[in-house]
């Protein structure tokens, strides 16, 4: 690889955020998007209700109930640096394909609302970044308005995370009082100034006693940032870049993005400590970015985003080379070529075909079903991705279809949301039944609808005994001998792997004990 190919990985940086909804990702997103020039009119991401309409919105569902579901990519630049944002959806019942668009990224943005601290998407979140100590930013958001105290979310942090936090800005003042924010790495005020109540503007003070300050603040106002600065430094750690590489060590920002302040400080941050695209660990080998050849794996399916065309788009995430649009790839699981000829990128709201991607990038890949998540794609080489997790279902229902004629269309539907890894899927070795678990329920009505609007089918969900899953691994013989004293609870999934379907907590104990040699999986790596 050439000097300017690898200058071009260098500035890229792969980065989600992760957050409990409503804490500000949507207008955080739509900040990072206005400053690298991708869109130029604040309320163009979503829109939860009214005309506008944001280009993830995909499918009807989400439209209708206003929330984001399916995640994307954008892409943007920023001061010479080229960022890929990988959405997360946003809903906190939609957690299994936001865990997995965490594999495709190299670093972390932990939104955390001021008034209410960690909440629980959030830690379910950054436990799946702990996974893979990844380094992980904290914008703490919303300090224009009434917030907790925040050495009490910051101690927060530190015991419910277990994670050392070292601040980077302070607020100066809160809630009404919220001027804007201090920058201590560069030692200057970013001071929100209104000019009237249309129009205002944010304004850069140097030095933490200059004078201009007092302009802004009132004694009172600046006598307490001095103290609670003071405090703030002699009683936290210092940023430290290694241990934040290392995911031990959270950097806070606080700011607030609804009024963007405190957001080109974060995305300077990300571009001078995050790390570009880094390296992936195979079943062979450790992939490095500045390989010259191409490789890269799928972490999400977005299926019928066009009724129309029912067009696929295989998310792909560029482990390592520069890709060329119309290369040929090699496709480990089917062990065949295939031509990439229409990748896609997303720039702001718009989708574009791309000439040229390198590691790092997300590009899009349509297909009509060639594409699987967890396939993965090289210039030759046999590759088996690590780290690309399924989590067990939270809940498990039987699904059938009234119309009995009808069911093979059901089969065909259900296997397309189990390549999309929208939910799992599995049929019961006594009786083929059909059972779908999902991570949150929310998940049920999305199918329901689209196996409405996209395959004109009625279903029918039923309870089921079972209320979770355990993918079994370890000695052949001993799980053939578990499968068949527990046949009525065996099910096969979507990939023709053995499940575990357990009724109560006791179920799992009670084999753990009594099968040693087997492993009771709550997450399977999704790698072929
Ligand atoms: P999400 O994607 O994480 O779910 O959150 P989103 O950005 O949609 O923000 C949730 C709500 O919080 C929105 O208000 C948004 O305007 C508000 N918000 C986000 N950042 C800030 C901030 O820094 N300060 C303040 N004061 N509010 C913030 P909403 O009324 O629910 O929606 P909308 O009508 O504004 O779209």
């Amino acid at each position: 690889m050439n000097k300017n190919e690898i200058d071009k990985i260098k500035s890229k940086r792969t980065i989600a955020i992760i957050s409990h909804p409503d804490a500000g990702k949507t207008t955080l997103t739509e900040q990072f998007l206005l400053r690298g020039g991708a869109i130029n009119v604040a309320g163009k991401v979503k829109a939860k209700t009214g005309a506008k309409n944001t280009k993830s919105d995909f499918l009807k569902i989400e439209q209708e109930r206003g929330i984001s579901i399916s995640a994307s990519a954008l892409s943007f630049n920023f001061k010479c640096l080229n960022f890929n944002l990988v959405d997360t959806p946003g809903h906190s019942d939609f957690s299994e394909d936001t865990y997995r668009a965490l594999s495709a990224v190299d670093s972390s943005i932990m939104i955390i609302d001021g008034a209410k601290g960690i909440e629980s998407q959030t830690k379910k979140l950054f436990e799946v970044c702990r996974l893979r100590d990844m380094p992980i930013m904290t914008f703490c958001n919303k300090m224009d308005r009434e917030s907790r105290d925040l050495l009490e979310i910051i101690d927060e942090i530190q015991e419910q995370l277990a994670i050392d936090v070292a601040p980077l800005s302070w607020p100066v003042g809160i809630g009404q009082n919220f001027k804007g924010v201090y920058n201590i790495l560069k030692d200057e005020y970013e001071i929100f100034e209104s000019k009237s109540r249309h129009m205002s503007q944010n304004i850069t003070i140097k030095g933490l006693h200059n004078d201009q300050i007092k302009t802004f603040l009132s004694p009172e106002l600046r006598s307490k940032f001095f103290e609670e600065y003071e405090l703030i430094t002699s009683l936290l750690p210092k940023f430290d870049k290694k241990p934040f590489r290392e995911g031990s060590l959270t950097p806070i920002h606080f700011g607030s993005a609804l009024k963007s302040l405190g957001v080109d400080q974060l995305l300077d941050n990300i571009g001078g400590f995050a790390p570009s695209p880094g390296n992936f660990e195979t079943e062979t080998r450790i992939i490095k970015a500045e390989e010259s050849k191409v490789s890269g794996f799928v972490f999400k399916i977005q299926a019928n985003t066009d009724m129309k065309h029912r067009d696929r788009v295989a998310f792909t995430r560029l482990s390592s080379g520069h890709f060329k649009k119309g290369m040929k790839l090699y496709h480990s699981r089917l062990n065949k070529y295939i031509t990439i000829s229409n990748p896609i990128m997303f720039f702001g709201q718009d989708r574009d075909t791309t000439d040229e991607a390198y590691a790092g990038d997300i590009i899009g890949i349509p297909n009509h079903g060639t594409l699987r998540i967890g396939d993965s794609l090289s210039e030759g080489e046999k590759i088996k991705f690590k780290n690309l997790p399924s989590f067990a279902p939270e809940i498990l229902r039987s699904i059938s279809c009234p119309d009995p004629l009808k069911s093979k269309h059901l089969d065909k539907a259900l296997s397309q949301f189990a390549e999309e890894g929208l939910a799992s899927l599995f049929k019961t070795l006594i009786g083929a039944r059909w059972i779908i678990g999902v991570v949150g329920k929310l998940q049920f009505d999305v199918l329901e609808s689209r196996i409405q609007h996209e395959y004109g089918l009625q279903i029918k969900y039923e309870k089921t005994n079972f209320f979770t899953a355990r993918w079994l691994s370890g000695d052949e013989i001993l799980i053939n001998e578990l499968v068949n004293k527990n046949k009525e609870q065996i099910a096969i999934d979507y990939d023709g792997k053995k499940v575990f379907l357990a009724r109560i907590q006791w179920d799992i104990d009670r084999l753990g004990k009594d099968f040693p040699g087997v492993k009771l999986n709550k997450v399977k790596n999704f790698s072929f």
